[in-house]
């Protein structure tokens, strides 16, 4: 499908997709959108985020088994509760909005490298500040940005994507993959051709969400 590529018609065209055609993505369009990604701004440039494109089914079932265990264990939880309805719909609903990410054509472990030494962590252990938790803020706004020009560069090649959260939610133990031991797993993100087009979100009015002070 043909669309305009300006700024403004990339960022209302991108819509999180969770329905996609089973066409492949070509190889040459995941490199393009990690090029993007690369592109981004970080802290002193040092670049902490990784994509994990998880392709072997290993990869796959190790993360879908480790998720299982803990939503079975949360919903017996739940069944112990005064009130276990609630608690079971709530579990659900997010187990919905994780579980179709193994149905996505691609599938990203999004991570961020456990050891960057940040500008507070150097204050830190020059005995000139107190650990204030300011160590992670610089890898979660430098993950945001990348996010946000992969999913960019993906609208221009007419592909759709969505961020997870949710599914790290389940996880029972810590999402470690073998030989990524180095890297905090902050979200999952899908890429693939969209299979739907949801309506645009109501979103706050721009007067809403910024005023001078
Ligand atoms: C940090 C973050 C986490 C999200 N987690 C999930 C998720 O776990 N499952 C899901 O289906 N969508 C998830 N989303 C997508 C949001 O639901 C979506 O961005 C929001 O409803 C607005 O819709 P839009 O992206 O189409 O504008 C997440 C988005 C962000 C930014």
């Amino acid at each position: 499908m043909s669309m305009k590529t300006g700024f403004d018609d990339l960022v209302t065209a991108r819509r999180s997709i969770r329905k996609y055609t089973d066409e492949n993505i070509p190889e040459s369009h995941i490199l393009d959108m990690v090029t993007s990604a690369v592109n981004a701004p970080s802290p002193s440039n040092r670049q902490p985020v990784r994509y994990l494109h998880l392709v072997s089914s290993e990869s796959r079932q190790g993360i879908l088994k480790n998720m299982e265990s803990g939503y079975h264990n949360m919903l017996t939880q739940a069944q112990s509760l005064e009130k276990p309805r609630k608690a079971i719909n709530i579990l659900n609903h997010y187990w919905r909005y994780s579980y179709f990410m193994f149905h996505a054509p691609a599938l990203f472990a999004v991570g961020v490298e456990k050891k960057g030494d940040s500008f507070s962590g150097k204050l830190n252990r020059a005995g000139l500040m107190e650990a204030k938790g300011l160590e992670t803020m610089g890898c979660d706004i430098s993950l945001g940005l990348s996010l946000q020009f992969f999913m960019l560069k993906a609208v221009e090649l007419g592909l759709g994507t969505c961020i997870l959260t949710a599914p790290l939610h389940f996880l029972e133990r810590e999402c470690t993959i073998s030989g990524t031991e180095n890297l905090s797993i902050r979200c999952f993100l899908t890429v693939g051709f969209p299979d739907e087009y949801p309506a645009v979100p109501k979103r706050k009015q721009p007067i809403e969400i910024y005023r001078k002070i």
